[in-house]
Formats: C-alpha cells, sequence, structure tokens
C-alpha cells in the first residue's frame, strides 16, 4: 500500500466536498473570501484522512465519514485562524500563506474562525437528516464534545495559561496535549469507526490508538518547531521557546522529546497489531509517516 497515493485520493475527496459546502454556505463577502482563502490554503488533511481510512478498514459508509471529516477540517481550520490572532500565538504564516488575519484583518479572521465552526455543525447536522442514522448523531455529538469546553478549546486556553507562567510540569503538559490536539484527531478516528458501526470493542481500541496518536502529532509539532524547515512546515518556526510555551522540548530537551515520540508510536502500532491485525495498515503507516514528518 502507497500511503502518499492513499493520502491524495483522500485529500482529492475533501478538498472537492469542501469547496462544494463552502460555495453553498450562503456567507456573504467578505465573509466567505476569508473562510475559503484558510482552507483552501490546504495543510496535510489528516483528520479526514484519518476518518477515512478508519471507515475503510472497517468496511464503514465513506459518504458519512467524508461529511464528518469535512466538518471536522472546518472546526480544525477556525482553531487554526484564531490559533495565530495576535492575542494568541501572533502568528503571521500558516499552510505556507500569510496567516488570515493578516490578509483579511483580525476582525475578519475572527468571524472566519466563528463562522467555520458554526458551519461545521450546521453542515454535519444537515447531511445526518439524509442518513438519519443513530450512529451519525453519536459521531457528531463526540465532535463537539471533543471540540469544546472539555476538549480542544480546554486545551487552547490551558497552553495559554502555561505560556504566561502557570504551572509548568508533566501532568499540565500531557492535559494539554490531550485537549489541544489529540481530542481532535480522537474525534477524526471515532468519526471513521462509527460511520461503520463499529463495536464497543474496536472504538476502545481507536480511541486508545488515537491518545498515543496525539500525543505523538503534537510531540513532533514541538520537534518541528524546533528544527524543521519553515519552508516545508509553512509556519513561523521558532515561535514555542521564544513565547515560552509549554512543550517536551522546553520541559525536557530535544533528546527526551525524540524519544518519547518513538515509545508513544510503537505503543500506537501495538494498540493496532493486537486489534485490527493486517487489516489496520493505513493506520500503522500514517504512525510512522507521523513519527518521520517534516511538514
Ligand atoms: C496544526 O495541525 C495544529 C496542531 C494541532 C499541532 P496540522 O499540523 O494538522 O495543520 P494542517 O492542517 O496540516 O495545516
Ligand atoms: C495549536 O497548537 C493547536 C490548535 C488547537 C490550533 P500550536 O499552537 O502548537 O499549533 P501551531 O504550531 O501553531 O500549528
Ligand atoms: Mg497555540
Ligand atoms: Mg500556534
Ligand atoms: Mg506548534
Amino acid at each position: 500500500m502507497d500511503i502518499g497515493l492513499m493520502n491524495k485520493e483522500y485529500a482529492a475527496l475533501v478538498d472537492a466536498e469542501l469547496e462544494r459546502a463552502l460555495e453553498c454556505s450562503g456567507a456573504p463577502e467578505p465573509l466567505l473570501s476569508a473562510m475559503r482563502y484558510s482552507i483552501e490554503a490546504g495543510g496535510k488533511r489528516l483528520r479526514p484522512c484519518l476518518a477515512l481510512g478508519v471507515c475503510d478498514m472497517l468496511g464503514g459508509k465513506r459518504e458519512m465519514a467524508l461529511a464528518l471529516g469535512c466538518g471536522i477540517e472546518m472546526i480544525h481550520t477556525y482553531s487554526l485562524i484564531h490559533d495565530d490572532l495576535p492575542c494568541m500565538d501572533d502568528d503571521d504564516m500558516r499552510r505556507g500563506k500569510p496567516s488570515n488575519h493578516r490578509v483579511f484583518g483580525e476582525g475578519q479572521a475572527v468571524l472566519a474562525g466563528d463562522g467555520l465552526l458554526s458551519f461545521a455543525f450546521e453542515y454535519m447536522l444537515e447531511k445526518g437528516l439524509a442518513f438519519n442514522e443513530k450512529n451519525y448523531y453519536r459521531a457528531v455529538y463526540e465532535i463537539s464534545r471533543r471540540a469544546g469546553v472539555s476538549g480542544m478549546v480546554a486545551g487552547q486556553a490551558r497552553d495559554l495559561e502555561a505560556e504566561r507562567g502557570a504551572s509548568m510540569d508533566e501532568a499540565e503538559l500531557r492535559y494539554i496535549h490531550a485537549h489541544k490536539t489529540a481530542d481532535m484527531l480522537a474525534a477524526a478516528v471515532l468519526a471513521g469507526a462509527y460511520s461503520a458501526d463499529a463495536s464497543d470493542e474496536q472504538l476502545d481500541a481507536l480511541e486508545r490508538y488515537s491518545e498515543k496518536m496525539g500525543l505523538l502529532f503534537q510531540i513532533t509539532d514541538d520537534i518541528l518547531d524546533h528544527e524543521g524547515d519553515q519552508a516545508l512546515v509553512g509556519k513561523t518556526l521558532g515561535k514555542d521557546e521564544k513565547s515560552q510555551k509549554l512543550t517536551y522540548i522546553t520541559l525536557y530537551g530535544i533528546d527526551e522529546a525524540r524519544k518519547l515520540a518513538q515509545s508513544t508510536a510503537a505503543e500506537a502500532e501495538a494498540i493496532l497489531s493486537e486489534c485490527f491485525g493486517e487489516g489496520a495498515l493505513y493506520l500503522k503507516k500514517t504512525v510512522s509517516k507521523m513519527l518521520s514528518r517534516k511538514y
């Protein structure tokens, strides 16, 4: 299996559906352009790819995973627009382009984020009326919970607090990673599972897998911020240290961070082997891709 090819195929489905959905959103200008700007800037589309990959692994309904994956990508993109604002991480570059507020101004960028967040749910729920399946709504509930005040928003709030010198220990760091990053990855993985009527046992294994993936993903994000190639990563690097962010690198150093990334990847793979055997090839390759990623 060529994972690069699989991801290209998934991303093409996602890009086409996102374009179609935003076109029909009814948003006026300049709101529509601001929303489209950040969506069309691209990104890895990791979350919808995971939703589709899990759904395919379990033989589920692709159109459901696609709708949920696109909703998640809208929420993720809103979180990036707000994350870059001067009142948060104050970043000028995102997805290889000037960040949203640098092009549309802070007010419109806040609204583009608000727009993507609220439209994500409008879009997913409207799709749900056609599917009319309980598992679809369980997935939308899971997404709302993991995006919200006990999920990604909670992690972002603690991340900002840590920057202002609040507690700087490993428990706090784990909380921040689990929520600002892992929750949205878990939402995507579970959305794929619900699209395939996964059993409780499968859901449990996939949740454990996505927790490991989330941790791995944020450690490698922190490593890239420390020593990545800005042209490849597409965002301003070296910001974490400058703004005294709480990361594994600021807490323990780069070598420990690398070791933890490796052991976390091995744990994620072990969960997959134990529960899904050969069928989990795509998810396994995603783990190794995450470990060696350059962007
Ligand atoms: C960046 O996410 C924000 C984090 C959760 C670390 P991605 O690295 O997935 O960003 P895109 O979607 O590829 O731009
Ligand atoms: C933000 O984490 C995660 C989000 C929920 C947006 P970071 O602040 O580390 O993400 P980057 O490095 O700006 O993409
Ligand atoms: Mg941030
Ligand atoms: Mg940031
Ligand atoms: Mg970062």
